[in-house]
């Protein structure tokens, strides 16, 4: 598959990483090529381009900016070019505040939730949580002694859902299904959840298992 990626921090090179070592083609897209200039040297496979011209090259878009600039990265991608396409949402909606007592704060409320918010402006593309919940480095091929852990995700539209769920399972998740764009509520603050540990303890290695 086609994906581009929207960002250049840690979650979208990983991810990168990720879906090159699985054979799909990348682009990467960035407001300054210049911060990717390190990991297109380590994956000349991988090119590097705007926004816009990331947004375009994908079959699916993986979003992979901070939750505060998402919209506006949009804005740069361009309507057109997410419309109708599966848009892989990682984001959270995190403030600058620092966390307290290990917890971090969200711009947001129970009742709303950064991808509802992005899928009300951007009503064409076709948002679909995912990866929100884990750190980075354990976003593919995860290696936990509990076994395979569970990435839930939600979304409006459900053949996106599928593409993203075979993309998981590729990647070496379970998958469990919150249902539509609401149900990003509840797991947008599982992150808040995963990070605690990670600022009490220093430990950030860790994801969720649903068990049945
Ligand atoms: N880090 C993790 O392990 C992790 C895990 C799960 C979820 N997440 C979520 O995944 C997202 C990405 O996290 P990250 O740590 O990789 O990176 P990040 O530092 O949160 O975000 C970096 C990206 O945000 C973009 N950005 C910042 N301000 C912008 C603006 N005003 N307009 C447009 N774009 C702007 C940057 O664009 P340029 O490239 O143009 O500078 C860059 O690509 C975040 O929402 C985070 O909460 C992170």
């Amino acid at each position: 598959m086609k994906v581009g990626i929207l960002g250049s921090g840690e979650v979208a090179k990983d991810l990168a990483a990720g879906f090159l070592k699985y054979g799909h083609d990348v682009t990467l897209g960035t407001r300054d090529p210049a911060k990717l200039a390190d990991f297109a040297k380590k994956h000349p496979q991988a090119r590097v381009g705007s926004f816009a011209d990331a947004a375009a090259f994908g079959e699916a878009v993986v979003l992979a900016v901070k939750g505060s600039a998402a919209a506006d990265a949009l804005r740069l991608a361009g309507k057109a070019n997410v419309a109708g396409k599966p848009v892989i949402d990682t984001t959270n909606p995190i403030t600058d505040a620092p966390p307290v007592n290990g917890v971090l704060k969200f711009f947001t409320t129970l009742d709303d939730s950064l991808m509802e918010r992005l899928q009300r402006e951007y009503s064409d593309a076709r948002f679909v949580k995912a990866f929100s919940c884990v750190g980075s480095a354990s976003m593919v091929d995860p290696n936990f002694k509990g076994g395979r852990p569970t990435m839930f995700i939600c979304g409006n539209h459900d053949g996106a859902k599928k593409t993203v769920i075979g993309i998981l399972e590729q990647f070496g998740w379970d998958v469990s299904d919150m249902g539509k764009a609401e149900g990003a509520r509840a797991i947008e603050p599982l992150c808040l959840l995963w990070c605690i540990p990670g600022f009490l303890r220093n430990d950030w290695s860790h994801a969720f298992k649903m068990l049945s």
